[in-house]
């Protein structure tokens, strides 16, 4: 029998997490699930003639909230409007970076009463609300990595809000077709593990993306995680990280095995009542850069 040195610190793959993965501050907007339902069907998750069950979901998110909390991510709250059940969905809500707000237009008129609800509380903050010109759904769609925000299109945010997004922002913006309607938005089908980029920075699903877009993908990242049908049908790539932390679907285990192997500290949350609507961690998460 041979022995081996095993080294003192925490190797990359441990459950601790690699040292050099470090912590960035967050601030993100929730909407509690008190009116969460599934009552109309605008994406393939949705079955409204399954009953749900609010008490559950009201458990499942607010753990969430409280491990976001533990890793000391500051959590604010808009108030959940009646009639309005897929507002848990804070993503969609709009797209916040640098003091401006960018408000969200929703293509499915079920949702549409979101808007001035989320705008409003951007306002009450202080925020710039920039109206939008066309339909976007907020960082459903958009997504910030380094000083690039790439943009989701195909199913609900349309190319031209990829126009205003870069002309409010001042950023470059890198559009993306998704291509499979279980992931409909860019967010369902493409996760930021690390928004300052580098390597090993983002994680997504090649096959939700056409063929163009998968292109881009490989250029940008040549050394991104790719997970299985099984992990983002579980949405997996919904999840949200600190850099360091990565709070995502206890469902998606492959994805954690390999966010561990990066680096990452996963840290598993069970949201499958809310996946009834079609949306998962990141779905119920809207980052605040202010
Ligand atoms: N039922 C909602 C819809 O179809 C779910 C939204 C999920 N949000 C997200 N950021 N992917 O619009």
């Amino acid at each position: 029998m041979t022995l081996v040195d095993i080294p003192s610190a925490a190797p990359a793959g441990s459950a601790a997490g690699d040292p050099a993965r470090l912590a960035a501050p967050k601030r993100v907007l929730m909407c509690r699930p008190e009116h969460f339902t599934v009552s109309y069907r605008i994406n393939p998750w949705m079955h409204p003639t399954q009953p749900t069950d609010t008490a559950r979901a009201l458990r499942q998110w607010t753990d969430l909230r409280e491990t976001y909390r533990r890793l000391g991510i500051d959590v604010e709250l808009v108030a959940p409007r009646p009639g309005l059940p897929d507002m848990v969905y804070a993503a969609n809500g709009g797209f916040v970076l640098d003091g401006v707000a960018l408000g969200p237009r929703f293509r499915h008129v079920e949702r549409a009463s979101e808007a001035p609800a989320y705008m409003g509380w951007f306002a009450e903050r202080g925020l710039r609300v920039v109206e939008p010109t066309s339909y976007n759904e907020g960082e459903g769609d958009y997504l910030l990595v380094g000083d690039t925000i790439f943009a989701g299109t195909g199913f609900r945010s349309d190319r031209a809000s990829h126009a205003q997004l870069g002309r409010v922002f001042g950023r470059e913006v890198v559009s993306l077709r998704l291509v499979d309607p279980r992931f409909y938005h860019l967010d369902t089908a493409f996760a930021v593990l690390d928004s300052a980029g580098g390597p090993r920075s983002v994680a997504y699903l090649p096959q939700a993306f056409d063929r163009a877009s998968r292109r881009i993908l490989a250029d940008r990242f040549p050394d991104a995680l790719t997970v299985s049908e099984a992990d983002a049908t579980v949405l997996g790539l919904n999840c949200f990280s600190d850099g360091r932390n990565v709070v995502v679907a206890a469902q998606a285990t492959g994805f954690a095995r390999d966010l561990a192997a990066a680096g990452y500290v996963a840290h598993p949350v069970d949201l499958s009542e809310l996946l009834r609507g079609g949306g998962g961690v990141k779905c119920c998460t809207l980052e605040l850069r202010w």
